[in-house]
């Protein structure tokens, strides 16, 4: 049995999480605590870095004890200490890492600096116990990236934004429609009610030979019609997100059919390889609707890790460092600082 605790401060969210695989090969989560910071940052309309790294120096020793004590476990009991090192905030990262060496040299349990995204990349084999290998879509307020996940530590990028990430689409759609932050959801919210025809937004690189994603021309596009109707209706809000959100669902399939296809290229034999679509803006039912629909059309299975294990987490990073622990993975001090930047 291997328990690893796992430390996350990286955005917004001061999060840890035990997590553990029993000796029949079984994953459990036994506690995953998140604080969110949303309130603390709201009225600026976005993430403060500054406020963020004090939160997390306030908040994460709770944290850690609240996971613990949920996991009914004492630090004697766990086999590792994991913390997101990067990419992300400089701010919090230090606050997370610097909080996990101590742990770890105190307690004398090895240390796991984690990369957020192979978190994200590998939730799907904590969740639904999926093998390698698999595509991973990863759409999020920082990334928006299709990643081959050929195996434990063999990832690679097969495509990924030339400017906004699809999550940063969505919060700046909202803030143009002054709709409150985080915005995501509250355009999914608004566009509910709203007609996706009435505006026809660009499908940017839709049709083009490059596997890649592009979203900032949408933003733009909203931008017009927004300064063109103003002032704005609640109708006109919902309808501007609904036609936005229909933009987006239809350049997602058309971009993310191009590396369908290339894996099945790769990976001729598996029947029904998997698509896992992780990232905050997983939480989109449109999104999941049209993603489960291209997978039915290209004879994929959409994997969909539960809402809670979409956006940032600790559970994902201390399962990325109990996976990384059972493989023996070298542990190398020289990747134990805070990276903000870390493909
Ligand atoms: O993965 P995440 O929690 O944090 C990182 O960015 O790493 O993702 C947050 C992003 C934000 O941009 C938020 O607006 C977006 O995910 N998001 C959504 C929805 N829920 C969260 N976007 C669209 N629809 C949603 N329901
Ligand atoms: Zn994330």
């Amino acid at each position: 049995m291997t328990r690893v605790l796992g430390i996350e401060t990286s955005c917004d969210e001061t999060a840890a999480a035990v997590v553990v695989r029993a000796d029949d090969g079984a994953p459990a989560i036994l506690s995953n605590v998140v604080l969110s910071q949303i309130e603390a940052h709201a009225a600026f309309g976005g993430v403060v870095p500054e406020i963020a790294a004090r939160a997390h120096v306030e908040a994460l020793d709770g944290v850690i004890e609240a996971a613990l004590a949920e996991a009914g476990l004492a630090l004697d009991d766990i086999d590792g200490i994991a913390a997101t090192a990067g990419p992300g905030l400089i701010g919090g990262l230090i606050v997370g890492l610097t909080t996990a060496k101590a742990i770890a040299a105190a307690a004398d349990k090895p240390l796991l600096p984690i990369n957020h995204l192979e978190g994200h990349a590998l939730t799907a084999r904590l969740t639904d116990r999926l093998d390698f290998p698999y595509l991973l879509l990863l759409v999020s307020g920082g990334h928006t990236q299709l990643v081959h996940v050929a195996g434990l530590g063999r990832y690679e990028r097969w495509a990924s934004t030339i400017d906004d990430a699809l999550g940063e689409a969505f919060d700046k759609t909202a803030k143009l429609l002054s709709l409150p932050y985080p915005g995501g959801p509250n355009v999914e919210k608004a566009a509910l009610a709203g007609n996706p025809k009435r505006f026809t937004f660009p499908r940017p690189l839709k049709g083009e030979a490059r596997p890649d994603f592009s979203f900032s021309g949408l933003k733009t596009a909203v931008r017009r019609a927004a300064t063109e109707l103003a002032p704005l209706s609640e109708s006109d809000i919902a309808d501007i997100c609904a036609s936005f959100q229909l933009a987006v669902t239809e350049t997602l399939a058309d971009r993310v059919a191009l590396s369908l296809k290339r894996f099945r290229k790769a990976h001729p034999k598996p029947k029904r390889p998997a698509l896992v679509v992780a990232g905050g803006v997983a939480a989109n039912a449109a999104i999941r609707t049209a993603l489960e629909a291209l997978c039915e059309r290209e004879g994929f299975r959409l994997v969909a890790p539960p809402l809670n294990l979409c956006g940032d987490n600790a559970a994902m990073i201390a399962w990325a460092g109990l996976e990384r622990l059972e493989a023996g993975l070298p542990e190398d001090d020289a990747l134990a600082f805070a990276r903000p930047r870390w493909p």
